[in-house]
């Protein structure tokens, strides 16, 4: 059971305090803390949180307080895990971590020196179709993942500071590739390393200093690649689409536009529909419960319980270090137009991660390339001779 010290009454303290008084109603946040105190008491009244306060220290050292939930612009998140570290308190912070790697460097060394515990609230890799999905990896029923693909597109962000670079750190690379790169690292597998990255980033539609669009591919040690595609002037909603490609299998996840709720309206819903919906008119595609579809009531699950048993959460400060570190290699690459290093300087994964092997023989002197049945019945067999390396067919 823990108290929480919610920092920011933003959209994301509201998706975060909805979620922790929906479920694990034994949690509760105690205090807010917002800037503007209107605002924190507008949103202590609405969760009814007993304190609000525009002080972000008093807000973590208030003695109620067990867990300090980050939900702040992320140029403030270096301070609020400096005031919970100095506390010794367990804290949870928001997507990215850091604006760059040394940031989110710092925050980790913080919270590891102070012994707390330490969550990364990467929501989207706990969303329910994800962690059947990742389960489905870990028993191998889709063999080896040799390609992991991840996309977030929706029209933008809802609040002027993610559009100015020198708060938020980046355009929508920093923004959301953070959500994608680590979706595709966990189906290749965290323990393998990220070793280099090919990345585009360009301003085409929004009049910003930073990209409002960008793909790019992320290198793992076996060979694998982790690809995603992200873009802040997508029309028609919030796309969230994940591809895994294995040796053995594939996974579809589509976790929001579509989820198998569509509805039409001529007159028009009049109200919220879902995250970054376009239109309140026509067809419209609602989902059931966004908290639980996007993931957050199976993380904060997972944080809390990390909390009681002071133990770590599945995404830790750790996870988020490493993602920065790839995301500023991906800068590098947008800027130099080529393959750059990812430069980890702690790595606590596999030391040597063997390449992917998912050959299969045949019969002693051959190793079979592909069986297809053809439309005449017959199946075809391609098989490689192992010593001449000649490739032949052989009908069945
Ligand atoms: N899926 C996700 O995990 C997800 C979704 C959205 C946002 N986020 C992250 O959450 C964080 C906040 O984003 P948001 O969408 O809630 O933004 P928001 O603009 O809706 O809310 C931010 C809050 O911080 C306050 N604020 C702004 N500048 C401040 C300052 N200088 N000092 C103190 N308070 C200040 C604002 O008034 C507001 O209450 C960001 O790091 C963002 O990346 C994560």
């Amino acid at each position: 059971m823990a108290n929480v010290a919610m920092l920011g009454a933003g959209f994301i303290g509201d998706f975060y305090t909805f979620s922790i008084h929906g479920q694990r109603n034994r949690d509760r946040v105690k205090v807010i803390y917002s800037r503007d105190e209107k605002r924190g008491e507008a949103f202590a009244k609405k969760h009814g949180i007993p304190r609000w306060t525009t002080s972000m220290k008093d807000a973590v050292n208030d003695p109620d307080v067990d867990v300090v939930m980050i939900g702040l612009p992320n140029n403030l998140h270096l301070e609020a895990v400096k005031l919970a570290a100095s506390a010794k308190k367990a804290v949870f912070c928001t997507k990215p971590l850091g604006r760059n790697a040394a940031e989110a460097k710092k925050m980790l060394d913080m919270v590891e020196k102070a012994g707390v515990t330490h969550g990364y609230m990467e929501d989207l890799v706990y969303t329910p179709k994800t962690l059947k999905a990742l389960k489905s990896v870990e028993t191998g029923a889709v063999g080896e993942v040799i390609w992991a693909r991840s996309r977030e597109t929706h029209p933008g962000p809802h609040s002027d500071w993610f559009w100015t670079k020198g708060i938020s750190g980046g355009g929508v690379l920093l923004d959301m590739g953070c959500h994608c790169i680590e979706i595709s690292r966990n189906y290749i597998g965290k323990d393998i390393r990220p070793v280099e990255v090919m990345c585009w980033a360009d301003t085409l539609v929004k009049p910003i200093e930073a990209e409002d669009n960008a793909l790019g591919w992320v290198k793992y040690e076996n060979g694998a690649i982790g690809q995603f595609e992200v873009s802040w002037s997508f029309r028609g909603g919030m796309d969230l689409r994940d591809e895994v490609m294995g040796t053995e299998g594939t996974i579809w996840v589509n976790n929001f536009l579509r989820t198998g709720f569509e509805m039409f309206t001529a007159g028009g819903k009049k109200g919220y529909v879902a995250e970054k919906a376009e239109t309140e008119k026509g067809w419209l595609f609602p989902v059931g419960d966004e908290v639980v579809e996007l993931g957050y009531t199976d993380m904060l699950t997972d944080m809390f319980n990390a909390y009681d048993s002071k133990t770590q959460p599945k995404e830790t400060f750790y996870d988020g270090y490493v993602v920065n570190e790839i995301m500023d290699a991906c800068y590098r690459s947008a800027k130099s137009r080529r393959w750059e290093p990812v430069k980890l300087k702690v790595w606590r994964g596999k030391e040597k991660s063997e390449k992917i092997n998912a050959l299969k023989d045949y019969d002693k002197d051959h190793l079979l390339v592909k069986e297809e049945r053809m439309p005449d019945g017959s199946v075809k067999l391609i098989l490689k001779n192992k010593k001449t390396g000649v490739i032949t067919q052989k009908r069945m």
